[in-house]
């Protein structure tokens, strides 16, 4: 049987959203979304708005995440935010390997490798991301990549570190682009990294594993995408900027678990 799972469906707000207007989207999602407990919605804001989305979501099951952190909880790191930062300033999760932190900032899967060990340490859930670019998967390398990345940055974790990580697949061709992957390609990937997970550490933590699907996910392919059987919600970056559409994305995922 296949586990019961809630949908997540979480916002990738990057480099947007001055605080006032972090405060009212978070508001605005509060609003549209009283009290739902059959899904994870988490707000993923820009560090500065962390704290102000905190406070607007408190009392609700709405979660916070941040965008990175670094590996080590203090010392002279300027420019770095550490774990223990993140959990003090209301942070449940952390984002870590996103695409664009690999290819601007020279993010690697080691690099992922440790700042997810750091982040486990300190009870934050890590949503770690991974994904081929255009030319790897025209060149039919898009499940090596994937192999490669779980295996350097994933597969050193002990069964109760693994179990705690959240997964985000995320194409590099998808995101930004308004073209995502269709439910058959994601689907593919999808079962392949559960099938990986399943070696590694056995069938049922595959099957309790939360597996995301990222890039240019929009509340008109957001239905078909969360019907696949091993697409476990979203990792959403431009329609999470406007609350109408995230709502929007978050219900057609409640639906298809409900249908
Ligand atoms: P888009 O939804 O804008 O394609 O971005 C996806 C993403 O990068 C989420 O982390």
């Amino acid at each position: 049987m296949k586990p019961i799972k809630k949908p997540v469906i979480a916002g990738n707000w990057k480099m947007y959203k001055t605080i006032a207007e972090a405060r009212d989207l978070a508001g605005a999602v509060v609003e549209g979304f009283p009290g739902v407990r059959e899904a994870t919605i988490i707000l993923i804001p820009p560090f500065t708005a962390i704290q102000e989305v905190r406070r607007t979501v408190s009392g609700t099951e709405i979660a916070v995440g941040a965008q990175d952190v670094f590996w080590e909880a203090r010392g002279a790191f300027t420019g770095e935010i550490s774990p223990l930062q993140l959990r003090e300033a209301g942070c449940d999760f952390v984002v870590i390997g996103h695409s664009e932190r690999r290819q601007y900032f020279g993010e690697t899967d080691e690099t992922v490798r440790q700042k997810t060990l750091a982040a486990l340490d300190h009870e934050l859930i890590p949503i770690v991301c991974i994904g081929e670019t255009l030319e790897e998967r025209e060149n039919g390398q898009t499940l090596d990549r994937i192999r490669n990345q779980l295996e350097k940055s994933l597969f050193i974790l002990d069964e109760s570190g693994f179990t705690r990580v959240v997964l985000a697949y995320e194409p590099i061709w998808a995101i930004g682009t308004g073209r995502n992957a269709t439910p058959e390609q994601a689907e593919e990937v999808h079962y392949f990294i559960r099938g990986l997970i399943a070696s590694r550490y056995g069938k049922t933590v595959a099957d309790y594993a939360i597996i995301l699907y990222g890039g240019s996910v929009k509340p008109d392919n957001a239905l078909s995408l969360a019907r696949e059987k091993d697409v476990d919600g979203f990792l959403v970056g431009g329609a999470s900027l406007e609350a109408e559409s995230f709502l929007g994305i978050a219900r057609e995922a409640l639906r298809a678990v409900r249908d």
